[in-house]
């Protein structure tokens, strides 16, 4: 676990969040891996919004549990979250893949808050900065466009 947290502050929100997270977790269709996730997503007002992850018999088609939870808070129209919860019921608490980093990447702010949880406790949070320090975003696009013009300029 990373840095496992001696006393966390719960408030009611993430507590609600987290209890949807783990009556999502039901939902999971995870026949080949038997792994099941929830997730509950937190938008900036106060609406949680749940995943649970999808596999697939071609194994690539899979998605996760925060992968799903933001894609449906995306398509409704809800782009500003405060927090995720991730449960799972691993003895070590599961923490994001980097496929989803990189999604909340696009999303998520330095500090949106990620917290892991088993089936009874929350055990820990972190900044999303602290689990992707370095991510591959927009501005990389944008640099490497520039660029692009001023090549094409000098030619
Ligand atoms: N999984 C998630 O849903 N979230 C994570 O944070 C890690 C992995 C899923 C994907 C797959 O269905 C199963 O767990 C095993 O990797």
């Amino acid at each position: 676990m990373i840095g496992a947290m001696a006393q966390l502050k719960i408030s009611k929100a993430i507590q609600s969040a987290f209890e949807l997270a783990k009556e999502t977790r039901k939902n999971a269709h995870a026949p080949y891996s038997k792994f099941q996730v929830g997730a509950g997503l937190i938008t900036s007002d106060g609406s949680v919004i749940t995943g649970c992850n999808v596999e697939n018999a071609s194994y690539g088609g899979t998605v996760c549990a925060e992968r799903i939870a933001i894609f449906k808070a995306v398509s409704d129209n809800q782009t500003k979250f405060t927090d995720i919860v991730v449960v799972t019921d691993a003895a070590e608490p599961a923490y994001p893949c980097a496929f989803c980093l990189q999604v909340m990447a696009e999303f998520f702010k330095p500090d949106t808050k990620i917290w892991v949880a088993d089936l009874k406790n929350i055990h820990s949070v972190h900044k999303f900065k602290e689990l992707l320090p370095i991510p591959f975003g927009p501005k990389q696009l944008a640099n490497a466009k520039a660029e692009a013009k001023a090549r094409a300029k000098r030619r």
